[in-house]
This record gives C-alpha cells, structure tokens and sequence, in this order.
C-alpha cells in the first residue's frame, strides 16, 4: 500500500540542493518543510487536494471517541495537527473550549466548514506544531493523533519543548500514533521506547501509559496498530 500525498496547486520541486522551492508562492509560508514534506516533495496541503487523504475517514478515531466518552478532555483543548478537524469537533461537541491548528490550510478550511454545516463551535488556526509557543496560549488537554509519528528524531525533541510551551502544569497530552507492534503497521511505525526517549528522558512530563490501541485509516480494514500514550506535563 502506497501512502499517497495529493497534488495540484503549489506543487512544490526539488530544488539541486535537495532544498523545497514552489511554482506557484511559499506553500511553507516562511517555515522550514519538515522532514516529511522534504521526503514526499511535497507540502502538506497537497495531502489535501486530490479528495481525502488516507487517515481522513470522515469521523473521529474511535480511540478519541472513547477517551472522551471516558472524560479525559478537560478545560481548553488543543489539536495538534488537526487535519480535517473531526477529532476536534468530537472534542468540542461535547462543550469544551478547542483549537486545531494545522500546517495545512486547505485541512482547515474543510474543518471551518465542517463546523459550519454542524453548528459545533471550534477555532481552526494556521500554526507550526514545531513553535506552538507563538500561540501565546496555554491548553489543559492536548491531543496528537497522527501528528508525532510523522517527526523525526531531531523534530521529536523541538515538538516536545513546543507542546511544554503551551500545556498548563497538570495538563494531559495523549498521542495516537501508529506503533512498531503487530502487522500491517502504518508508515512511520513508533516503538514504546521511541515514545518514552521523546517524554520521559525531558524534565516536566511523565509518560502515565503507553496502550496498544488502532488508528483507523482508509485503507485498513480494521485499522493499523498504534499504541495510545497518556503523558502528563508536571
Ligand atoms: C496524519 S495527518 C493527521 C490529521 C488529523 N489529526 C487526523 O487524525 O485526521 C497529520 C497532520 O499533521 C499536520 N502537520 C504536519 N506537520 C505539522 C506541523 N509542523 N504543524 C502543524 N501541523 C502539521 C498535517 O498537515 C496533517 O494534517
């Protein structure tokens, strides 16, 4: 299975020096492409373009259902890397205060228009995970699903001081990611280790659980193995 990322307007090239350039304005708007985009060629809005993108199902992760049905958002929440908002909006339906925030602008506006159609208050923003601290906002709940795994290593350690920047003393943060555990594993599989190296190893969190869960995508039937890791910010 081939994860694709769309194309289309502000396709981005390869520039000689292996450096992103674009036909058509700054598809980065002045941040540096992270180590995805500089894999895939492209922006993360092109994800966007062509229809919905293999982890946009059209609903949120049941993983996220359940948490909250289990009342672990609490106070202002923050979507990390909200994509089309449905995890969000799940969230927010509920009456919690949420912003997504997202590098993909065209994600956001299907997110603004989703809320739109159903009359569910959110906030949607165009901002880099990697310098949250710009927010100038403090959030109790966090929530990364799908976002962390996507990080290499070097990007791993700046996400975890941007998200210490802007999650209250005492707050949770949970991260959905794809794991290293089982078959069919989703692209950029994560092991408990990689998981408690980027949180445990840094003052001011403490990885509470890490537990095997399934991020549902388009293209597994039942779902690709993750783990859900409960992390809180002390
Ligand atoms: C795998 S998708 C998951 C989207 C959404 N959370 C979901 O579950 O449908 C990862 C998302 O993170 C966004 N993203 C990637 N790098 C980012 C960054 N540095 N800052 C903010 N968002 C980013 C992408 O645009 C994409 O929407």
């Amino acid at each position: 299975m081939r994860w694709r990322a769309g194309r289309g307007k502000g396709r981005a090239l390869q520039d000689r020096s292996g450096g992103l350039i674009d036909d058509a304005g700054d598809p980065f708007t002045g941040r540096r492409p992270t180590s995805h985009e500089r894999l895939t060629g492209l922006p993360w809005d092109a994800s966007y373009h062509e229809g919905p993108a293999p982890w946009d199902i059209g609903r949120p992760q049941p993983a996220m259902v359940r948490l909250a049905a289990e009342g672990g958002f609490t106070g202002a929440v923050l979507d990390a890397g909200c994509g089309t908002g449905e995890n969000a909006l799940h969230v927010a339906s509920l009456g919690l205060p949420v912003l997504g925030v997202d590098v993909a602008e065209t994600a956001l506006a299907i997110a603004r228009a989703k809320a739109g159609d159903r009359g569910v208050e959110a906030e949607f923003a165009e901002a880099d995970a990697l310098r949250l601290e710009r927010l100038g906002r403090r959030f109790d709940t966090v929530l990364d699903c799908g976002l962390f795994h996507t990080f290499d290593g070097g990007e791993r350690s700046a996400y975890v001081a941007s998200l210490a920047s802007v999650t209250e003393h005492g707050g949770t943060l949970y991260v959905l990611c794809f794991s290293d555990d089982g078959s069919d594993t989703g692209p950029h599989p994560v092991s408990r280790e990689d998981l408690r190296a980027a949180f445990d190893l840094v003052d001011g969190w403490r990885v509470v659980a890490i537990e095997p869960d399934r991020i549902q995508t388009r293209y597994h039937d039942d779902g690709a193995p993750a783990w859900l890791a409960t992390i809180k910010r002390h």
